[in-house]
């Protein structure tokens, strides 16, 4: 299926049809439980594979002396030069859509400079996308920012909105012909989550002050502001702001297709049943979940990334269960989440809802097999009581650069060889594939 604006909005169910529900749920097939159009693919980001990404904050935190990140980026996996092999590659396993971010201090090496080399490059890659069969999915801001941004105050500066509306501008007119989807910003609410409990905790407004300090120092400007380092909730209404211009920009340019921001969405669940662990899971859900919700009411869908659950109870969040699963990030293997927080993000926004990142950080790829498939169950019972979930992309293709955890944890379904940059498809890679084959027959049967 191609990802246009009006296939996503066909048979979306009005809120007041809820209940009935009838639209998607009669379209899923029978056999399957998943629709007949369903969304299968794969997610990157451009700091995390491209590689040389020098000019951005990220970069520049990573070479701070005394840096928190355990190792730099560096050439990651070099998929600014091998875009071409790893597209080919999906084509080869049968993936249909990929999700991946445009690096926009590239595309704006210094403030109000536009380089259309960068921009031709990115249309390249969703050239060589359709040329495949691959449905370009496009994410203008995952993360990371141009150093001339992060030094002029980041997100936290008042025009912030309107800079990052003219890249978007930029972003929709050269390349709104050729994109399949779209995605504003990665993640805007995951930083508020813990600016929530640090507030709650008493301890004021969350975030790194002391890094902040140091960068503002290596830096020059007394300004430095860069999004993992600084209090979400100061920063939450001009990324909304943001959002909204962003939306607005790629909807003037070229094409016609479906455009929306991804969630960070944890499943926060009451494991003691005390009012006060209540009132804590209402207020973060509140503030870090439906504050974005509310902002998503007319985007075309709301894009669910969940890797995980966190139990709360009366003093806050609590350690995973004494011997649970636990994977490379130090979270509960927990693949249950997704079903619960596409039901949640549905609940709120009545919104088509697209899991655009999924995935498990395993050197066990038995692991990722499991994972994948009782992740996909809880898709599929949720699909089943009508919430109206348009695909599932994994995170990650690759194994890539994981922020501060450097390249430890591996998400991939495709293993790198960061010396020779060979890539070796995993059986997860081959059993997701089978997946896709069949739209999800090949899962365990209904
Ligand atoms: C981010 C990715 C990250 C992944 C795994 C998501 O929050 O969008 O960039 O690699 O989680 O931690």
């Amino acid at each position: 299926m191609k990802l246009s604006r009006r296939s996503f909005m066909a048979g979306v169910p009005s809120a007041t049809a809820l209940s009935a529900c009838a639209p998607w749920r009669l379209q899923a097939r029978p056999d399957t439980g998943f629709p007949k159009d369903f969304i299968w693919g794969v997610s990157t980001s451009s700091h995390q594979v491209e590689g040389g990404a020098a000019n951005n904050d990220f970069w520049f935190l990573e070479h701070l002396a005394d840096t928190p990140f355990v190792e730099p980026s560096g050439d990651a996996v070099d998929q600014y030069h091998l875009y071409k092999d790893d597209i080919r590659l999906m084509k080869a396993l049968g993936i249909p859509t990929y999700r991946f971010s445009m690096e926009w201090s590239r595309i704006e090496p210094e403030q109000g400079v536009f380089s259309a080399a960068a921009l031709q490059h990115y249309r390249r890659v969703a050239e060589t996308c359709l040329e495949n069969g691959v449905d370009p999915y496009i994410t203008l801001n995952h993360f990371t920012v141009p150093l001339w941004f992060a030094k002029r105050g980041g997100w936290e500066a008042s025009d912030a909105p309107d800079l990052f509306a003219r890249y978007a501008e930029w972003a929709a007119a050269a390349l709104g012909d050729v994109m399949r989807g779209a995605c504003t910003l990665n993640e805007p609410n995951i930083t508020v989550q813990g600016a929530y409990f640090a507030r709650r905790n008493g301890q004021g407004p969350a975030g790194d002050e002391n890094l902040m300090a140091r960068a503002a120092r290596a830096a020059g400007s007394n300004d430095f502001s860069s999004y993992f380092f600084v209090d979400g909730l100061s920063i939450r209404d001009n990324f909304l702001q943001a959002h909204k211009k962003g939306y607005a920009a790629l909807k003037s340019g070229p094409g016609d297709y479906p455009v929306g921001m991804s969630l960070a969405l944890r499943d926060y669940q009451v494991a003691d049943g005390s009012a006060t662990a209540e009132e804590i899971r209402r207020g973060v859900v509140q503030e870090g979940h439906v504050a974005f919700y509310e902002a998503a009411q007319h985007d075309d869908y709301v894009g669910v990334q969940t890797y995980s659950r966190r139990r709360i109870n009366a003093d806050g969040v609590m350690r995973p269960p004494e011997g649970a699963k636990l994977t490379q990030m130090g979270v509960e293997f927990y693949p249950e989440a997704l079903g619960a927080t596409v039901r949640e993000a549905w609940r709120y926004t009545k919104r088509p809802i697209l899991v655009s990142e999924n995935g498990v950080p395993t050197d066990n790829d038995t692991d990722r097999i499991q994972y994948i498939d009782t992740a996909l169950e809880g898709l599929r019972g949720a699909i089943h009581d009508g919430v109206d979930v348009r695909g599932y992309i994994y995170w990650s293709f690759l194994d890539n650069y994981e922020w501060m955890s450097g390249y430890g944890p591996k998400f991939g379904l495709v293993s790198v060889d960061r010396t020779t940059q060979q890539r070796t498809p995993k059986p997860s890679a081959y059993h997701f594939a089978r997946l896709i084959r069949s739209n999800g027959a090949a899962l365990t049967p209904l």
